[in-house]
């Protein structure tokens, strides 16, 4: 065989100066950004990224070779941009937790583009105008509030108003509201194109504790909920706790559900806190604490394969009677309801005065429908063969996972009818 030794040697010497080369270009273009940045100037320049790849396309003498050189800059350029934000945030998918976040926006995301703002019609506007003036082109979307906007007739409305406002694979979303638009809007920056950057500003305490973190988006499908998703990691979520002061105040306990489901699972301190007759503290500190719990949980199991189930207690049962209660009944209303068959005793005994005082309903006040929820619950993607995983807690802080047949989840979900509920209590 002819010696390669030469040619090998070539492409080592090229590869090493590509390396030094790449870490060069890195560097200057993140230098570039801070000045700008330091000057109130927009960071991106399109014309001048346009002129970037033509020039540098035209250097390469082999006509056949220049898409590709231009295709390898455009992704080169991508790069450099991704580089920028985790040295302008801190790190990548990174979750900011601050006062007053939403007003200086520009300065801790990429807004220096085409944003594509979705909001719903029941988040005050001035915090989608306040973003919107932020971005150096920004399009806002608003869909109806509500479950109904979680359905894939709203998806496709979005996805076909993005591809008709002009999006392009270096545009981006930005999630302006709660749960609903969160997921909505995730899955169609999903779907977008490949897959396109999102940014998620949640205004419910429910989408600030949990929802927003994780990447999981998803629409309903033929009455299953999230039946249809994706993981898909926003760039960045901001969370400004200021927009709470409009939140309406059985929201507000909507959300701290999911708070005292981690608490439950996770950490025994903040649950003593829930307990505090005083209260419970600065909101933020709430949001802190579950926030490191949740980004934990995921980080050790992104995909749902095994710890992240742990973020269902409570949602087993709590989808069941969400179905059933036909719009009787909020998510972290459903989940509440859902923790109290699936704890100890001494768990539960603790668990219902602090669910009462939080607001939330501590049994089913309206004529459950058995089946409906039974249907619900084993129609849930989380079912299992030869029974329905369940999360339990024996004790504060800690969680098992068992199974239940139907049977055992008739029984559990008839412990939180009126007479069962009170006459266990007595
Ligand atoms: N992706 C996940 O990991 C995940 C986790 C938990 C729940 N979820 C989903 O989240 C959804 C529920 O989210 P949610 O509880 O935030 O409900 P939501 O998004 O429906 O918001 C509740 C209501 O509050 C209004 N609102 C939002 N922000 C406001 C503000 N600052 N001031 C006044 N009103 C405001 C909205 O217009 C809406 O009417 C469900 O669809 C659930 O499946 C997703």
């Amino acid at each position: 065989m002819e010696d390669l030794r030469g040619p090998r040697q070539e492409i080592d010497r090229i590869d090493g100066e590509l390396a030094r080369l790449f870490e060069a270009r890195m560097a200057a273009a993140a230098e570039i950004a801070a000045r700008k940045r330091a000057l109130g100037l927009p960071v991106r320049d399109p014309a001048r990224e346009r002129e970037v790849l033509e020039q540098a396309a035209a250097r390469i003498e082999n006509p056949a070779l220049r898409p590709r050189f231009a295709a390898l800059m455009e992704a080169l350029m991508a790069q450099s941009r991704d580089y920028q934000e985790e040295l302008n945030t801190g790190n990548p998918n990174s979750i900011l937790p601050e006062r007053g976040a939403l007003r200086r926006a520009a300065s801790l995301l990429d807004l220096d583009r085409r944003v594509f703002l979705v909001t719903d019609d029941g988040v005050p506007v001035q915090y989608t105008e306040a973003l919107a003036a932020q971005c150096r082109d920004a399009t806002v979307y608003t869909v109806p509030r509500g479950e109904g906007s979680k359905s894939p007739e709203s998806l496709t409305a979005l996805l076909e108003a993005m591809l008709r406002a002009g999006l392009t694979r270096g545009d981006c979303v930005a999630a302006v509201g709660g749960g609903v638009v969160g997921d909505l809007a995730g899955l169609a920056a999903a779907l977008y194109m490949r897959g396109i950057d999102w940014y998620n500003l949640p205004t419910t305490l429910l989408a600030m504790v949990d929802s927003s973190v994780g990447g999981k988006t998803a629409v309903n499908l033929g009455g299953v909920k999230n039946a249809a998703g994706a993981f898909w990691q926003p760039k960045a979520v901001l969370i400004d706790p200021e927009v709470l002061d409009t939140l309406p105040r059985r929201q507000r306990s909507n959300g701290l559900a999911e708070a005292v489901k981690m608490a439950l699972t996770h950490d025994a301190q903040l649950f003593a806190r829930f307990e505090n007759p005083a209260g419970y503290g600065p909101v933020e500190e709430i949001i802190a604490a579950c926030l490191r719990i949740k980004t934990a949980v995921v980080a050790a199991d992104e995909r749902e394969a095994g710890l992240r189930r742990v973020l269902n207690f409570g949602h087993t049962l709590g989808h069941g009677l969400e179905a059933a209660a036909g719009g009787r009944l909020l998510h972290g209303e459903a989940v509440a309801l859902g923790m109290l068959p699936l704890c100890a005793p001494e768990v539960r005994a603790r668990l219902i005065p602090v669910l009462e005082r939080l607001g939330l309903p501590t049994y089913v006040n309206f004529d459950l429908d058995m089946d409906k929820a039974l249907e619900a619950i084993c129609h849930d993607k989380k079912s299992v063969e030869g029974g329905v995983e369940t999360v339990f807690v024996p004790a504060v802080g800690r969680f098992a996972f068992q199974t239940a047949d139907l049977r055992e989840l008739k029984a559990l979900l008839s412990t939180l009818t009126r007479q069962q509920a009170l006459g266990n209590r007595h």
